[in-house]
């Protein structure tokens, strides 16, 4: 009964959003095998590579399978939705290392700039990181169709202008889609002599929870006010440093990250269809709880770059000094892939390996309280975060 009315009062809000009726999916075939049984039986499989599939579903379809791999594969994700078959076939394709898009630039990966790194580092703080989770955590829920998702992107953008409000070279602004109500935020500062080449750091900015979404509470503090909050202080220290890239650089909070990745792929696309010369990206989602004991940063090595991960690598031990190791997702589990599927160089560092990973995501018990009731873990991140600006954007 539940789900019958969840559905409808989501064919309605979905209605009066104009959200597209069909949608192509990319699965990982083993989430497909699993989900195949409850699948209408003309759903075919269009096209296959890298260990996933392309098939076409209905919004409604698209729910239930969101459903089904949340609370009966008790697993996270294992989907990206696209808008059209060729999207979703090229995602699958031009994955990985081997592709770039027109826009990318072989980075150089040297590090050089301990000068100004090093006492930016040190700035890095902990309450102010707990204070910015505690403030979006306290949105009911961030949900990408709710009222409160809405007003908690525009409550990221005025932190964010609040922040750089000295600096005329800055610009905040609500980044909008057309088929949801929330908007994604992009901060940018204009590169002094590069600024046509970007270096990106971002997280998503909408959270979830529990079967439909929509209004239950959300808070998220985990997934992913903290990857928020992470990118807050970056942007805090760089602007009370005066720091004045060459590169321009933009901080990015991503709007429907948890619905398929929709804000960053509407975005990512739109750089990729410009030609942006896009140098480098990083992903924040999840820093804050410590998960796996002997690791405290670990790089997500499938949908990302491998040498960009080994430039994070050397960061990590020239700048935070932490232990550091590899894990992976098994599919496109946070922005990066987007990134990563419109040819540009993307890296997701994340707090715990894949098998430690907090249970609490996507329920009304993602708490900073349950996530260890500080911010040190997140602040390893912010050090790591602007480490990879100032290295990247001189
Ligand atoms: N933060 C998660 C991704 C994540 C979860 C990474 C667990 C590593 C371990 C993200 O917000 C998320 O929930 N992603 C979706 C996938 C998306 C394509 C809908 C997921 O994993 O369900
Ligand atoms: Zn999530």
């Amino acid at each position: 009964m539940k789900k019958i009315i969840g559905l409808i009062a989501l064919t309605l809000s979905a209605a009066s959003f104009a959200a597209p009726k069909a949608q192509w999916l990319t699965v990982d075939n083993d989430v497909l095998a699993k989900i195949r049984p409850k699948l209408n039986k003309s759903v075919q499989t269009l096209f296959s590579a890298q260990g996933a599939s392309v098939v076409k579903l209905t919004q409604a379809e698209v729910e239930q399978l969101s459903e089904t791999i949340h609370n009966e594969l008790h697993r996270c994700g294992g989907f990206i939705a696209h808008e059209s078959f060729e999207e979703a076939q090229s995602a699958l394709s031009f994955q990985g290392d081997m592709y770039f898009a027109k826009g990318a630039i072989f980075a150089d990966y040297t590090i050089d700039q301990s000068v100004l790194v090093a006492p930016m580092v040190a700035q890095v703080n902990e309450p102010s990181i707990r204070e910015m989770i505690i403030k979006l955590s306290s949105f009911n829920t961030r949900y990408y169709k709710s009222e409160t998702g809405i007003k908690s992107s525009e409550f990221i953008r005025d932190t964010w202008t609040d922040l750089s409000k000295h600096r005329s070279d800055v610009k905040v602004e609500l980044y909008k889609h057309p088929s949801w109500p929330q908007a994604s935020i992009i901060m940018t500062i204009a590169g002094s002599e590069k600024s046509d080449e970007i270096v990106i750091v971002g997280g998503h900015a909408d959270s979830i929870a529990g079967m439909f979404g929509g209004s239950g509470k959300a808070p998220g503090a985990d997934d992913n006010a903290s990857g928020i909050a992470t990118i807050t202080e970056v942007i805090k220290v760089l602007m009370n440093s005066n720091y004045k890239p060459k590169r321009t650089v933009q901080f990015m909070g991503y709007a429907a990250e948890e619905v398929g990745l929709l804000g960053s792929k509407d975005i990512a696309n739109s750089y990729k269809a410009k030609g942006s010369k896009v140098v480098g990206v990083m992903q924040l989602d999840m820093t804050l709880n410590k998960g796996t004991a002997d690791q405290d940063i670990v790089m997500m090595a499938d949908f990302t770059n491998g040498a960009q991960n080994e430039f994070l690598g050397r960061l990590i031990d020239e700048y935070v000094k932490v232990k550091w190791g590899y894990s992976r997702c098994g599919y496109g589990c946070s922005d990066h892939a987007s990134w990563t599927a419109a040819g540009y160089p993307a890296s997701m560092p994340f707090e715990s390996t894949m098998e430690d990973i907090n249970k609490k995501i996507h329920t009304a018990n993602d708490t900073l309280q349950n996530a260890g009731g500080d911010a040190k873990h997140a602040a390893k991140f912010a050090k790591l975060a602007t480490a990879f600006v100032v290295e990247l954007a001189k």
